[in-house]
């Protein structure tokens, strides 16, 4: 989801349907208030969250939103599907709209699962230069071995993408459970990580991403809004 910080003639242009050329006039005219200040420079940067108005018309009043989703097994991380239910349908009806998913979980796994109207917090989110630790808890098919935690930390090449992965942690907590922290989300990263040892994945459920935890309280498909201490704990 890309940024929607821009400059505020373009926000009028775009919102009002007025030619960026009349946006600058009614600016200089005093015409148009950002957060309730009347705002006359046109380069003024402004964002999805900032409230506009063109004399009493109302151009963009949003409210950032932040929710937190127990993500059940068989639901899909996507705004539509033709096949299964999606995360979006498991949301209260005042959420529904114009959240996008921070960090999609496959079908088959399970735990938190991050929502938002916000780009840029969810761009910081998942910035690989911000390197937000996600914590999984994954169970396999097969025991785990001491060399599991070595390839880990030492990175696994993926020559789809061409890339090594960045140093992850694995902790057994048993010989079919293991905790693993990645720094980063590539596509089935853990699966495929896994998949090196042909070791299939059982289970699959995210515990946390940084210090945004899943709530003991959620149930699986039930979500909740976060606290101001969560939204904070990611850095824009
Ligand atoms: N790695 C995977 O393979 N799947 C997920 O859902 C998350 C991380």
């Amino acid at each position: 989801m890309q940024s929607k910080r821009g400059r505020l003639d373009r926000y009028v242009s775009v919102k009002a349907n007025i030619p960026r050329k009349s946006v600058r006039d009614l600016l200089l005219s005093g015409r148009v208030r950002v957060d309730g200040e009347i705002v006359k420079d046109m380069d003024r940067q402004v964002d999805e969250f900032s409230h506009i108005q063109l004399d009493d018309q109302i151009l963009q009043a949003n409210t950032p939103v932040y929710v937190m989703l127990h993500k059940p097994v068989g639901v899909v991380s996507a705004t539509k599907d033709n096949q299964h239910k999606t995360v979006i349908e498991l949301l209260a009806c005042e959420h529904r709209h114009g959240l996008h998913i921070a960090g999609r979980l496959d079908l088959n796994s399970s735990g938190l699962l991050l929502l938002t109207n916000d780009s840029r917090w969810s761009e910081a989110l998942m910035s690989p230069t911000q390197k937000v630790d996600k914590v999984y808890r994954v169970t396999l098919t097969n025991p785990l071995t001491h060399e599991y935690i070595t390839a880990f930390a030492d990175g696994m090449y993926f020559g789809f993408e061409e890339i090594t992965t960045q140093p992850a942690k694995l902790v057994i907590l048993d010989p079919h459970v293991a905790e693993v922290t990645l720094k980063e989300g590539k596509y089935h990263q853990i699966k495929r990580m896994f998949g090196r040892f042909r070791n299939p994945v059982m289970g699959l459920h995210r515990l946390s991403i940084g210090d945004i935890v899943l709530d003991e309280q959620l149930q699986p498909g039930e979500s909740r809004t976060l606290t101001a201490a969560e939204i904070a704990s990611i850095k824009i």
